[in-house]
């Protein structure tokens, strides 16, 4: 990559994502996921980024795309959904990558289950957002960008 291209951040999401604005609107929003993804653009376009933005409901996919990271992104933004309280498998490939990595979650996973409490990518991630439904995906771009410019001075 030259100086003057933009770093890429790829934004992955987890199983049934691909159904929000249907699924449970009291607990994700209204927004679709192609809604989700044209704001991280026009803001991440914003913070001088460009995005990547992918949906899978398969584990060994989602391994596959979290290795691509190691590649073609300076960071990572992921919201595993379902598989964020179960995936050893995404826990290994997230601790593989040097990049920043950022756990999102539409919900307040703290005002729910127990089951949904813990989360095997925290222990990748250098920080977690939650509760903010789809907000949530902008400020982990505001994180990694503030990250990635003190990466760079430093
Ligand atoms: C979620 C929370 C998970 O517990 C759930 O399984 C999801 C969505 C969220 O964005 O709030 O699928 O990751």
């Amino acid at each position: 990559m030259t100086a003057s291209m933009p770093a890429t951040i790829l934004i992955l999401n987890g199983p049934n994502l691909n159904l929000l604005g249907s699924r449970e609107p009291d607990l994700y929003g209204s927004e679709t996921l192609t809604d989700i993804e044209a704001a991280c653009h026009d803001h991440a376009k914003g913070l001088g980024l460009t995005i990547d933005f992918r949906q899978s409901n398969n584990e060994g996919e989602m391994v596959n795309i979290i290795q691509e990271v190691r590649e073609s992104a300076a960071g990572l933004i992921v919201n595993a959904g379902a598989l964020t309280h179960t995936s050893v498998a995404i826990l290994d490939a997230l601790l593989a990558l040097e990049q920043p990595v950022v756990e999102v979650h539409l919900s307040n996973l703290f005002r729910r289950e127990n089951f949904r409490h813990h989360s095997f990518v925290s222990q990748a991630a250098c920080g977690m957002i939650c509760g903010f439904r789809s907000q949530g995906y902008l400020m982990a771009l505001d994180a990694l960008a503030h990250m990635l410019k003190e990466k760079s001075e430093a």
